[in-house]
């Protein structure tokens, strides 16, 4: 992906298996943002493949690859601030599940809503659910975000800084739902706090200027010589 003179990732060779859940880490700037929007439509990269389910989304609009099975939350929260809770994830699900030709069946609205409600159950917000979303705290904002992509119903979710801003209580909350989804998908997290990232993942993946510099399990990361001296310097 390049920004006019700026190649911000380069020869990112990259695979995620299903069921596993990746972080990926690095230094401000080394573009774990504009993977993301790379993979996800937001960016249109210059050159490469995006391989989801073997079909190449590289360069397709967002609500393409959300439809196939991708979904996102990003690094500054991106809510409907002026619709509640419940609309913000019913609107979500919508986008996914039939469009708007759903809502000429009888029961299909119904469905939106009972499917918003165990979102918000899953997220924890349920009591929150006629609450505005501006009117919600910041730690509940940020896991309303993770409702409206998982109200998409993903394969691949990829989290981008969920926990960001949080106290370290909301951080822990937000560590055990985060944990709880991940038995039934596929996650790619991006994540400042190693402690939370070693107990988490599987795999960790960590990108520097742009290139994948090491991927391996936990223990290899916080083994690798290269690692230590760029990233994990204590
Ligand atoms: N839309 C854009 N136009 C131009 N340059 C961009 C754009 N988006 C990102 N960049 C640049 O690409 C590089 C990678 O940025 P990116 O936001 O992906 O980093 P990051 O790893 O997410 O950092 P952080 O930890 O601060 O969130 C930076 O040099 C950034 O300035
Ligand atoms: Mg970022």
């Amino acid at each position: 992906m390049r920004f006019g003179g700026l190649t911000a990732l380069n020869n990112v060779n990259f695979q995620i298996n299903r069921g596993e859940v990746r972080a990926i880490i690095g230094a401000n700037g080394a573009g774990k943002s504009t993977f993301f929007n790379c993979l996800t439509g937001v960016l249109r990269p210059t050159s490469g493949r995006i391989l989801l389910n073997g079909e190449n989304v590289a360069g397709m609009p967002s609500n393409k690859i959300s439809q196939r099975g991708m979904a996102r939350s990003y690094q500054i929260t991106n809510i409907l601030p002026n619709a509640t809770t419940l609309e913000n994830v019913r609107i979500a699900a919508q986008s996914r599940r039939h469009g708007w030709s759903m809502l000429k069946h009888r029961d299909g609205y119904r469905d939106l809503i009972d499917k918003a409600e165990a979102v918000l159950d899953s997220v924890g917000l349920r009591p929150k659910a006629d609450e505005l979303a501006a009117n919600l705290s910041h730690g509940e904002q940020r896991n309303l975000e993770i409702g409206i992509a998982l109200a998409t119903e993903p394969q691949l979710l990829c989290l981008d800084e969920p926990t960001a801003g949080m106290s370290g209580a909301e951080t822990h909350e937000t560590m055990q739902l985060v944990r709880s989804i991940a038995k039934n998908l596929t996650i790619l997290i991006v994540e400042h706090d190693m402690q939370v990232v070693m107990e988490l993942c599987n795999q960790i993946t960590v990108l520097h200027y742009g290139e994948i510099l090491a991927q391996g399990t936990p223990a290899e990361i916080q083994q690798n010589a290269r690692v230590q001296e760029v990233y994990l310097k204590t």
